[in-house]
């Protein structure tokens, strides 16, 4: 459904994606794992059309989404949904408004209609009967869940989740994953997350893509990226801080840095 083609992104001497080559099947749960800083909210943000690679493709279908008119671009993310690891709720709007907005900002339906499609993703998400509590008044993981119903909200075919349980505890953090693992089967959508919460994400995935330092270093079903014998992957996987993935990201000597760095002010 989704591939990208030696994609690559730049940020000035940072290479936060770096020629990858990933392939997203259609109504799965495709989960980008990987550390702090290897490019996963790059990747969702190139995917969603939310920003350009510094170069390589990013195919939906047939449709390369460089150089894509901006009515087809339109027309694309109409199919997107969106919950991203800030995605604020408004705070003025009850729950009901919150979901009911992309269907009042992008439709004319009917506050019939609007009603009945509000009343069916908050029945989906477990809030049904909280329609009235502002956002001041919802825990953590019910502030998700609300935004996760407003994702839903214009039934698309492909929704980005970044980091999705980050913030909640064990409980809430697993009744998030369980709903996007349980909604993707039931509704056929595509789902892409993004997380490094390796629990929820080899539970839920159909399918994991494990980034590092913008590359991907493995791929495959859960039980695949559990057994895989590569050191990086099996440390990511058991969150040790000893291994080939290095504590820090840097490429210069931390020695050197100290003593030699030119243009600082070095007091002797
Ligand atoms: N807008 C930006 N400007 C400069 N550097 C960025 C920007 N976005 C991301 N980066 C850098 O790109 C790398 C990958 O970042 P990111 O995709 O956010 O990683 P992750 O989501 O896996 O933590 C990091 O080194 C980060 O500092
Ligand atoms: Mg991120």
């Amino acid at each position: 459904m989704i591939h990208t083609e030696q994609l690559s992104r730049h940020f000035d001497d940072v290479i936060a994606l770096n020629n990858t080559d990933i392939h997203i099947k259609a109504q799965q749960t495709t989960v980008i794992m990987g550390g702090s800083g290897s490019g996963k909210t790059t990747l969702l943000r190139l995917l969603a059309g939310l920003e350009c690679p510094t170069s390589g493709h990013i195919w939906y279908g047939d449709d390369d989404l460089n150089g894509m008119s901006q009515k087809r671009l339109y027309q694309l993310r109409a199919r997107m949904g969106m919950l991203f690891q800030y995605s604020a709720l408004l705070n003025s709007l009850n729950v009901y408004d919150n979901v009911a907005f992309p269907l009042v900002e992008h439709t004319k339906l009917d506050n019939s209609v609007i009603h009945t499609m509000v009343t069916m993703k908050l029945e989906q998400v477990g809030l049904r009967g909280f329609e009235n509590l502002m956002p001041s008044q919802l825990s953590g993981g019910m502030a998700k869940r609300v935004a996760f119903a407003r994702a839903l909200a214009m039934d698309p075919e492909v929704v980005f989740f970044d980091e999705p349980t980050s913030g909640l505890d064990p409980i809430s953090a697993g009744v998030i994953a369980s709903l996007i693992g349980n909604i993707t089967k039931h509704t056929k959508m595509t789902s892409i997350v993004v997380t490094h919460d390796v629990h929820a994400g080899l539970e839920i995935a159909d399918h994991v893509i494990l980034l590092w330092q913008g590359k991907v270093i493995a791929e495959g079903t859960s039980d695949v990226i559990r057994n895989c014998d590569d050191a990086r992957v099996q440390q990511f996987i058991e969150g040790r801080p000893d291994g080939p993935i290095p504590f820090s990201r840097s490429e210069t000597s931390y020695i050197e840095d100290l003593l030699h760095k030119p243009g600082t002010v070095r007091i002797s």
